[in-house]
């Protein structure tokens, strides 16, 4: 939908609504626990959408009748930091806040600029940046540097995120990010694996800068056999060259509104156990959110966990890749619930939410 001067996208589907939900509950924890815990210091928040788009939908088929738009992800970006700031004032904090929108459409970026200065009494402030993301990523580094940062990298398809632009976010020293990896596209272009067509390497080429080399295309072939086993490798293969960067990542599929097919996987990637234990707990409840909105009962298989977990007897260091089951005491836990845990989470520091990492086998 497009007014002049107005740059809406259309109403939500299923998969963008979870992603909201996703994103909303994953900041308002991230920034809880970080000021919770930071108890006589100063707190600098920073929250970075990468490609935020105009953060205005058009309402869905359920809005009620006066409403006018839906938010994406930019509003409720800076709403819940503006809660935050709140939260931190009410227990008597220092909390500062600030946000950074990203965006190579500039009249989107304007329509983002207008509705929050219309609409929104911002306590949090804010810049914009009408620019490809590849271009300014050292403008994000200097706007997180000494924060605490919240990093949402969700592009449209594959050729805007390149592995060297995510691993140099992902990196940041005190950054936790959700990031959209579209593998729906991975998926369509593998069979350009066997033609010999400029069009195929071309595409076969963002695949390669997506993952972080041609590795993927070996793997591809030798599982493409499976759709399942295809989709757990690819995956796989990109949370492992996320680990190497030293963080834990975990992940869950977004799929298409009517197929059982993976759209995206939303992947969150964090230095901090908390984090990732606090993660790990909106990613399953927007997995629930997403079978609710389906009109299904849950899968048993919740999301997927990939955590650089060390042994302290042998101070070997092994990965852990394994599908993540709903499990009540918050344990990880393997085929053999009953065996006894082996390896322990070696990330950041022994704070709350480490047990949610301890490997059950
Ligand atoms: C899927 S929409 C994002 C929506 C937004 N994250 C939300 O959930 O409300 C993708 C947006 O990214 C922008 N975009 C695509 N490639 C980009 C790039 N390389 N750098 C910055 N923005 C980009 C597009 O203009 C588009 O508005």
């Amino acid at each position: 939908m497009q007014q002049k001067g107005i740059a809406v996208f259309p109403a939500k589907k299923i998969a963008t609504k979870v992603k909201h939900q996703i994103l909303e509950s994953c900041l308002k924890a991230w920034g809880g626990i970080i000021i919770n815990s930071n108890a006589g210091r100063q707190v600098r928040l920073a929250f970075v959408e990468t490609c935020c788009g105009s953060g205005l939908y058009a309402p869905g088929d359920d809005a009620k009748p006066d409403v006018e738009y839906d938010a994406g992800s930019a509003i409720i970006g800076i709403e819940t930091l503006n809660a935050l700031l709140s939260h931190g004032r009410s227990v008597s904090r220092d909390v500062s806040g600030k946000a950074l929108f990203i965006n190579e459409n500039a009249e989107e970026l304007e329509t983002l600029n207008a509705t929050v200065a219309e609409h929104f009494e911002s306590k949090a402030s804010y810049r914009l940046l009408p620019n490809r993301l590849c271009d300014v990523v050292k403008d994000v580094a200097l706007f997180c540097d000494r924060h605490f940062a919240f990093l949402l990298i969700d592009p449209y398809g594959p050729s805007a995120i390149p592995f060297s632009v995510v691993s140099k976010l992902v990196s940041l020293s005190r950054a936790d990010c959700l990031i959209n990896f579209p593998y729906y596209s991975v998926h369509k272009w593998i069979g350009w694996l066997e033609c010999d067509s400029h069009e195929g390497a071309t595409r076969l080429a963002i695949v390669d800068q997506l993952t972080n080399g041609d590795g993927w295309r070996e793997i591809a072939l030798r599982n493409r056999q499976s759709g399942r086993a295809l989709e757990e490798a690819i995956l796989d293969h990109y949370m492992d060259e996320l680990s190497k960067l030293g963080v834990g990542a975990m992940s869950i599929p977004m799929t298409f509104e009517d197929k059982k097919r993976t759209m995206y996987h939303l992947v969150f990637t964090s230095r901090s156990t908390a984090g990732l234990a606090n993660a790990k707990r909106q990613l399953q409840q927007g997995e629930a959110y997403q079978a609710a909105l389906k009109g299904k009962r849950p899968t048993k298989t919740v999301f997927r966990s990939f955590i650089v977990f060390s042994d302290p007897g042998c101070r070997r260091t092994s990965t852990c890749r394994r599908d993540v089951r709903l499990c009540t005491c918050g344990f990880i836990a393997d085929e053999d619930k009953n065996s006894k845990p082996r390896w322990r989470a070696h990330l950041g520091d022994a704070d709350s939410g480490l047990s949610d990492f301890v490997c059950g086998r």
